[in-house]
């Protein structure tokens, strides 16, 4: 059989590198390379990016790939993007993984905005304390305003100082808990909360200690996706076995 290329980088890739490496399916699990310690895996890993859709379709087609799962995070936009063109291109059959979207329940104070640009605009005003939760990639958005203490949470040290006046960094990668997330704001003292809808789990629990804290949300929408997707790593075990004809 035809291996199965995993793009990764998010615990529902993990999940479901591990229930292929169960189920004898022939997965190689891709990593973007971002972390410095990825999480150790049942199954082949490779690191780095493939060079564009170009070095993908190469990719593809030198490691004879039979079908490639979409497994990245919801605002990693652009591989999944480079994936559907290079499935297109080679015929190579793709699914999307993807978890749902967080939605609000009763209690929770959320303010939805489409990208990091309007949320940073929706944080001009009065000096806060806001627990910036949106990974590194997109905190020079927030550059423009300086007048907030901010928290930042990262799964590494920052290798270049973080671009604000004041900031507070600290080192976690999840699962957290809603308890220690609760802690977490509260030795901050942080008033407002800025976050990506991720969707999942892991990330869940700051959401339920805000709730617990009546503390409002900035919840940054998610770009637009498409093609075919799934949300379960069961139905991605299924995919792969209907088109086995098994
Ligand atoms: N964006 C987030 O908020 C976020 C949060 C948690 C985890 N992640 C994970 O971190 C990785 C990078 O995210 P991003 O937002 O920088 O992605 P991106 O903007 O969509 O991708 C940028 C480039 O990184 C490379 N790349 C991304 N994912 C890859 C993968 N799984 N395997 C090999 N190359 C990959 C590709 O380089 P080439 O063009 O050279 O192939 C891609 O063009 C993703 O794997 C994602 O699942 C992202």
């Amino acid at each position: 059989m035809r291996p199965i290329l995993i793009l990764g980088g998010t615990t529902e890739a993990s999940h479901l590198a591990g229930a292929m490496a169960d189920a004898q399916l022939p997965a190689i699990l891709s990593y973007a390379g971002r972390t410095l310690t990825p999480r150790a895996q049942p199954v082949p890993v490779r690191i780095g990016g493939f060079g564009g859709v170009e070095g993908l379709v190469e990719y593809l087609l030198r490691e004879g790939i039979g079908r490639v799962v979409d497994a990245t995070h919801p605002f990693a936009a652009k591989i999944s993007r480079n994936a559907r063109t290079a499935c297109h291109r080679t015929g190579i059959p793709l699914l999307r993984l993807e978890r749902p979207v967080w939605r609000p329940a009763a209690g929770d104070r959320w303010v939805s905005l489409p990208d990091m640009e309007a949320a940073a605009a929706a944080l001009s005003g009065v000096p806060r304390r806001v627990f910036l939760a949106i990974g590194r990639q997109h905190l020079g958005a927030f550059a423009g305003v300086q007048q907030h203490r901010y928290l930042l949470r990262l799964v590494d040290p920052p290798v270049t100082p973080p671009p604000f006046r004041d900031c507070s960094v600290v080192i976690g990668r999840g699962p957290f808990d809603t308890g220690a997330e609760r802690a977490l704001l509260e030795r901050h003292g942080t008033e407002i909360i800025v976050t990506k809808n991720a969707g999942g789990e892991g990330a869940r629990a700051k959401l339920h200690a805000a709730r617990l804290l009546g503390l409002p949300v900035l919840m940054v929408e998610r770009p637009a996706s498409a093609g075919e997707s799934v949300a379960r790593v069961e139905d991605v075990l299924r995919w792969c076995h209907a088109d086995l004809g098994v």
